[in-house]
């Protein structure tokens, strides 16, 4: 027996996982494999995590994206790689303008031209070597990137929070988080109140009724008759003679989702798909009137800052992070049990799901029609986790 043949016969298959999006059948192993399109802005870090001088590493569906801040402040989005032997520009180090790989200093702008190779050429002219550059911008306090076809960058918006600026504005809470979890489970999870159950202990919302669902165009809307805030911990930052805390109106506006609470008390939530079982959240919750607990009074405005970072410790974060273990915790059953029944009960979820289905399908036949492929599709979300990731990030 040849070696290849004894090779092939005591070969064992690999162990099975769920079905790639191309190949799933079910409605739930499709959203499950589906990424998001990348012809939208994402949010992938917050401003001060990046000081001038230094690098961030991140992805987008599998796809390793640095960026990096100029000596002059201004921002700048590359591959990570380095043309030359592909190792991480995000371990380089940033010269004026300029991105440069540690190994052999070839230097990058913010284009992703090499414009100074730091080594003797031998004799050859200067090889005109570049990698992908990603338009990227600034808004809300938050990094984001395009990381799709550069000419729709202009055309899509950010969305806008006129209650964050102004003369008055909003108090303001923000928390973003890395989970192992598909984006789909986190949108499932952020506008689904029927798990009220795993916030028993702060009480959030309970006894939520879906009384709306919808789907109209690339948004789902939709309402829930329930009673928001009024927790042991909860209900000592609501303030209820000013708010009307008895429904809710969330949605899922592709590819962000938000909420509405009385028209003063709201957040968005802006997912980053960073592969397959990977995803970066950021909340930015915005408050009209915070009372001061055990009293009767709003908080004074230059004491809502630091007001907000004690809500933010003592409730926000530690709520979500309850989400967080759920879903990463759904992300491993789904990998064990992927063809297991299917028990959905809320129709609203149905809705994300088409929604997630079909903007990632109406992304494929786009992005095949391209003279260049963006290579989003084929990478099919597959990527090493960073060792960078963490499971709270702020
Ligand atoms: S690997 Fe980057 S310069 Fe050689
Ligand atoms: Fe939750």
């Amino acid at each position: 027996m040849t070696g290849d043949a004894r090779r092939a016969r005591t070969a064992r298959p690999g162990p099975p996982g769920p079905p790639a999006f191309t190949e799933a059948q079910s409605k739930r192993a499709r959203v499950r494999a589906a990424g998001m399109d990348p012809d939208y802005w994402y949010a992938v870090a917050h401003e001060s995590e990046l000081p001038r001088g230094k690098t961030l590493a991140t992805r987008f569906w599998g796809h390793p994206i640095v960026v990096y801040r100029g000596a002059d402040g201004t921002l700048h989005a590359l591959e990570d790689r380095c043309a030359h032997r592909q190792l991480k520009l995000s371990g380089g180090e940033v010269n004026g303008c300029h991105l440069t790989c540690t190994y052999h200093g070839w230097s990058y702008d913010g284009d992703g031209n090499v414009v100074h190779y730091a080594h003797d050429l031998f004799g050859r002219a200067r090889p005109e070597a570049k990698v992908a550059g990603y338009p990227v911008t600034s808004r809300h306090g938050l990094i984001w990137i395009f990381p799709g076809e550069p000419a729709l960058a202009p055309v899509r918006t950010i969305p806008a929070i006129p209650e964050l600026s102004g003369r008055r504005p909003w108090a303001r809470l923000d928390a973003s988080f890395t989970w192992q979890a598909h984006h789909s489970m986190i949108i499932d999870n952020v506008s689904d109140f029927t798990h009220s159950y795993l916030h028993r202990r702060f009480r959030p919302f309970w006894d939520a009724k879906l009384t709306r669902h919808e789907l109209i165009g690339d948004r789902v809307e939709l309402s829930y008759a329930t009673h928001v805030g009024g927790g042991r911990l909860t209900s000592r930052f609501v303030d209820r003679r000013q708010v009307d805390t008895t429904s809710i109106e969330l949605a899922f506006d592709y590819p962000y989702q938000r909420s509405d609470t009385g028209g003063s008390i709201k957040h968005w939530c802006f997912v980053l798909p960073m592969d397959r079982r990977t995803s970066r959240v950021f909340f930015i919750f915005y408050f009209d009137a915070v009372r001061i607990p055990g009293t009767r009074w709003t908080v004074p405005r230059r004491l809502l800052p630091l007001f907000m970072r004690v809500a933010g410790a003592l409730v926000v974060k530690p709520l979500l992070g309850e989400d967080g273990e759920a879903v990463e915790s759904e992300q491993l059953g789904y990998e064990t049990h992927y063809a297991a029944p299917i028990l959905e009960l809320n129709p609203a979820v149905g809705l994300f799901q088409d929604l997630t289905i079909r903007k990632w399908e109406e992304f494929l036949d786009r992005d095949r029609a391209r003279p260049r492929p963006s290579g989003i599709a084929t990478a099919d979300g597959r990527v090493v986790p960073s060792r960078h990731d963490s499971r709270h990030d702020r």
